[in-house]
C-alpha cells in the first residue's frame, strides 16, 4: 500500500524512509510522464506554496513556481529582503503567519535551525529548500535522475568529488537510505559533517552499503556509476572562493576520471557550476553528463512531494 506523506515537513533527507523517498520517486516518474504527454493537472488547484528566500536561487526558485503553476496551485516568492527573516520578524512569528495563508512553506536559509524553527512553529508542511547543512530536494531530484539514468539506485558505486557541503550531506542521508555505495572525496580538512557521516553511516549498516570518505579522487573513481561534484565555495563562502581554489584543483572532475570510471558511468552537479573550477566544461557536455536532467527533475520531484505532502 502507498505510504501517506500528508502533512510531512521535509527539512533533512532523513526525515523520509527509504520506502517513503520511493514513493516520492515513483509520483514524480508519473507525473513527469503525464506532463510531457501535456496532460494538465489540478492536484494542488487553490492551494497556495509560500517561497522565503535568503539566498539567491535560479532552479529552486523557477521549479517550485513552476510546478505550482503545472500543478494548478500558486506560488509567492519572497525575497531576501521582503521579510528580512529573524530582523524584521521572529522566524516563530513568519511561521504562524504564513499558515493562516499558506498551504506549503518552502525556505531557502544560511542557518538549518532556521529551517528547523519554520517546521516546528508551522502547522503547514515545511520544505527546505537548502541550508548550510543540507539540501534535501536537489537529492531527490538527483535519485530520481540515477534511477532513470542507471535503471537503480540499489547496489551502485558512487563518488562524490569536493566540498564536503549541504550537498554532500543530502546525498550521504540519501545514498546511505536507497543502499547506493558513496564515497565521499575531500581536500584534506573539507570532510562532510563528522555527525552526518556517523549517521549515514550507520544507516549504511542496515541497508546493506558503505559510506565513507577519501582524499584520493583517482583511486575513488575506479569502476564508478555515478560521479558528482558541486561548486567548491557555497552561497555564504564566496570570501573563502580563492583560498578554496589552490586546495581543490586536484579534486576537478575532469576528463580523465572517465578513463578509470564505469564506460556509462553518469557525471553529475547541482548547479549552478563554476566551469574549469570544480567541473570541466567539456565533461559537462559530454554524453555521461546530466545535469541538465537533474535540474529538470528538481520540477518533477518536488512536484511529486508537494502532492504527497500537501492534498
Ligand atoms: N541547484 C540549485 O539549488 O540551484 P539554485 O541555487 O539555482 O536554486
Ligand atoms: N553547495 C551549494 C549548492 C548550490 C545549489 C551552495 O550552498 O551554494
Amino acid at each position: 500500500m502507498a505510504v501517506n506523506l500528508r502533512g510531512r515537513n521535509m527539512v533533512s533527507v532523513k526525515d523520509f524512509s527509504a520506502e517513503e523517498i520511493l514513493q516520492v520517486l515513483k509520483t514524480a516518474e508519473t507525473l513527469k510522464l503525464e506532463i510531457s504527454r501535456g496532460q494538465r493537472h489540478d492536484l494542488l488547484a487553490g492551494k497556495t506554496l509560500a517561497m522565503i528566500f535568503q539566498k539567491p536561487s535560479l532552479r529552486t526558485r523557477v521549479s517550485f513556481e513552476a510546478g505550482m503553476t503545472r500543478l494548478g496551485g500558486h506560488a509567492i516568492y519572497l525575497a531576501p529582503t521582503d521579510i528580512s527573516l529573524g530582523k524584521r520578524e521572529t522566524t516563530e512569528d513568519i511561521a504562524l503567519v504564513l499558515s493562516r495563508y499558506c498551504d506549503i512553506i518552502m525556505a531557502r536559509v544560511f542557518g538549518h535551525d532556521i529551517v528547523e524553527d519554520l517546521a516546528r512553529h508551522a502547522t503547514v508542511p515545511v520544505i527546505n529548500g537548502l541550508s548550510d547543512r543540507e539540501h534535501p530536494c536537489q537529492i531527490l531530484a538527483d535519485l530520481q535522475t540515477i534511477q532513470e539514468k542507471k535503471g537503480c539506485i540499489t547496489g551502485l558505486n558512487a563518488v562524490y568529488s569536493g566540498d564536503g557541503n549541504n550537498v554532500a550531506h543530502s546525498l550521504m542521508y540519501g545514498a546511505a537510505l536507497l543502499g547506493m555505495n558513496l564515497t565521499v572525496v575531500t581536500p584534506p580538512g573539507y570532510e562532510p559533517d563528522q555527525e552526518i557521516l556517523a549517521e549515514s553511516k550507520s544507516i549504511a549498516e542496515a541497508t546493506g552499503c558503505e559510506i565513507g570518505v577519501s582524499n584520493d579522487l583517482m583511486e575513488s573513481c575506479r569502476g564508478a556509476d555515478v560521479i558528482y561534484t558541486d561548486v567548491w565555495a557555497s552561497m555564504g563562502q564566496e570570501a573563502e572562493a580563492d583560498d578554496r581554489r589552490k586546495f581543490f584543483m586536484p579534486y576537478q572532475v575532469n576528463m580523465k576520471l572517465l578513463e578509470v570510471a564505469d564506460a556509462d558511468c553518469i557525471i553529475m552537479h547541482c548547479l549552478p557550476a563554476h566551469y574549469d573550477e570544480e567541473i570541466t566544461y567539456d565533461i559537462s557536455r559530454t554524453p555521461n553528463s546530466v545535469i541538465f536532467d537533474q535540474a529538470e527533475n528538481r520540477m518533477h520531484a518536488q512536484n511529486a512531494l508537494m502532492v504527497l505532502i500537501g492534498s
